[in-house]
């Protein structure tokens, strides 16, 4: 049996540690070479020759790698090479499947953790700590736990069985394949989605982000590693609307698991309900998408704890986790105290690159990102009903640098209150105390999210009350603590609304979606 695991324990990197010196070494060593990042379809390289550029989010003239593009011909391999893997890797064990990915949670944990903390780092701006809980820890988290929920679902169901017959279910992996596209935000999050219909039994045609292909390329040689059988998981950078139209379309996708924006989710939505009639299967959707996530702060709230809640939720991995906090209520009675400590602690939060450990803040993530991000500051520096008190200037001369930002509001529903910026700006209104109930509903309803949300109280009955008025606004919601940080095995992620299908990554409910249950019944 697999045991209950432990959450893999963090490594400090604090100054003169031997952890700092081999993390420090890798990042060296991945910088003094261009790596040319290949297809894997089929467990074998493909290069196509079409190539882009992976550069360093914090310093874009440094080029870490090309990678090739697939086209039409190697996404239709991969869709082949899928079909053949398929035959052989549903029928194993399935005790042999999750041995795979206890080996690669251990390769990661002891071979492999500096490498991908570093391409992690480099490849999309992440500060050591930051990287830490993702490309190490959350992702050991995920391949561990999801190891130990597969084996709890392939156990047998306790079902009746009357005299004389004999009732029993079997999971078997969905027929066809299952698409996954993952985001640049969360390395781990890119080795979530392929792997966890791949330890069910399921088949995989991989699209990471174009914006984060280089640490996801060193998962996908940690699962070869591993001992990942050929064509389970293919890897297939390029452009969405060539890799993406050609499986969306194709019969035999069976499933898309996907994080990405609410966008190109809908239009995944749009294009299987054009196709639906040719699928072999109804596809399984299960998709995470935008927030908007809130912090809302009554009067009797722990002001320390709640300053903590912004500045770490808002800015840590400059905005850009799903999970950020994006937008503030808090009542008029605390909030000089609020901002005179909120605002002594953003003193202190050094801007930079990722190789000065002591940069707690690093480059968005590409241009585009930089001019949606500077367009809503500029939009907020010029209206009326809005004041930025802190930050507000960005330079992308040498990366793509934006300070963190703090707005405050007039209008609760201000245009940064309500729309998804994804980047490093907090907008924060400050509600009459009396006005308390109104506003709760004000934040239920001003964005069409609903992904993770902190509430700040420390009278009981506030609290319920609170979570009563917010029961639909939060996938993940949090009490007395930031909205960022799920931890595998924890705290089950995702959202509703507009926020995604809530399928709840790292747990047993996900894992779920990625089997279809056989009930036999013999009669003796
Ligand atoms: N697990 C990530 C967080 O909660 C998404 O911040």
């Amino acid at each position: 049996n697999v045991p209950y695991p432990q959450n893999e324990a963090q490594y400090s990197y604090a100054p003169g540690t031997k952890e700092r010196d081999l993390l420090k070494n890798a990042l060296k060593d991945l910088k003094s070479q261009v790596i040319d990042i290949p297809l894997i379809i089929g467990g074998k390289e493909i290069r196509t020759g079409d190539k882009g550029k992976i550069v360093c989010p914090h310093n874009h003239g440094h080029v870490l790698a090309e990678y090739h593009k697939a086209g039409e011909k190697e996404v239709l391999l991969a869709i082949e090479e899928s079909q053949k893997a398929w035959k052989e890797w549903q029928k194993l064990r399935y005790e042999e499947r999750i041995s795979i990915f206890l080996k690669a949670a251990d390769l990661l944990s002891t071979k492999y953790r500096y490498l991908l903390n570093a391409a992690t780092m480099l490849s999309i701006s992440k500060n050591a700590y930051q990287a830490e809980i993702d490309s190490a820890c959350e992702l050991i988290d995920f391949w561990r736990f999801n190891s130990y929920y597969a084996q709890q679902i392939y156990k047998e169901q306790p079902l009746y069985s009357p005299k004389g017959t004999w009732n029993y279910t079997q999971q078997r992996p969905l027929e066809g394949f299952i698409f996954a596209v993952t985001p640049f935000n969360f390395t781990a999050i890119g080795g979530n989605l392929p792997t966890s219909p791949a330890i069910m039994g399921n088949v995989v045609l991989w699209k990471p982000a174009s914006s984060a292909i280089y640490a996801p390329y060193f998962i996908m040689k940690i699962l070869q590693e591993a001992g990942l059988p050929d064509g389970v998981i293919n890897f297939i950078p390029g452009s969405a609307s060539i890799v993406g139209d050609i499986c969306i379309k194709h019969p035999l996708m069976a499933g898309i698991h996907f994080t990405g924006s609410t966008a190109v989710f809908q239009k995944m939505w749009k294009d299987v309900g054009a196709n639906i009639a040719k699928y072999t299967n109804y596809p399984r959707i299960v998709g995470e998408t935008g927030g908007k996530d809130f912090v809302f702060a009554h009067s009797s709230a722990d002001i320390k704890k709640l300053v903590v809640a912004l500045v770490r939720g808002a800015f840590e991995y400059q905005g850009q986790k799903c999970s950020a906090a994006s937008r503030a209520y808090i009542p008029r009675s605390i909030w000089g105290k609020t901002w005179e400590i909120m605002e002594a602690e953003l003193k202190n939060l050094k801007m930079g690159d990722v190789e000065d450990f002591t940069n707690l803040i690093n480059a968005v993530i590409d241009e585009s990102a930089f001019e949606s991000i500077t367009e809503y500051i500029d939009y907020a520096k010029n209206s009326k009903d809005a004041e930025i008190i802190f930050g507000g200037k960005y330079d992308k001369s040498i990366g793509y640098f934006i300070e963190p930002t703090v707005i405050l509001a007039k209008d609760p529903h201000f245009k940064t209150m309500e729309e998804e910026i994804f980047g490093p700006v907090l907008t924060i209104y400050v509600y009459d105390d009396e006005k308390f109930e109104e506003t709760l509903e004000i934040c239920d309803r001003t964005s069409p999210y609903a992904l993770t949300g902190a509430i700040f109280a420390n009278d009981r009955k506030v609290i319920s009350m609170m979570m009563e008025k917010l029961e639909f606004a939060a996938g993940n919601f949090y009490i007395n603590d930031k909205p960022t940080g799920a931890v595998v095995g924890q705290q089950p992620f995702g959202g509703g609304r507009a926020s995604g299908t809530n399928d709840k990554a790292g747990s047993i409910l996900n894992l779920y979606r990625w089997v279809s249950t056989r009930a036999v019944k013999e009669n003796f």
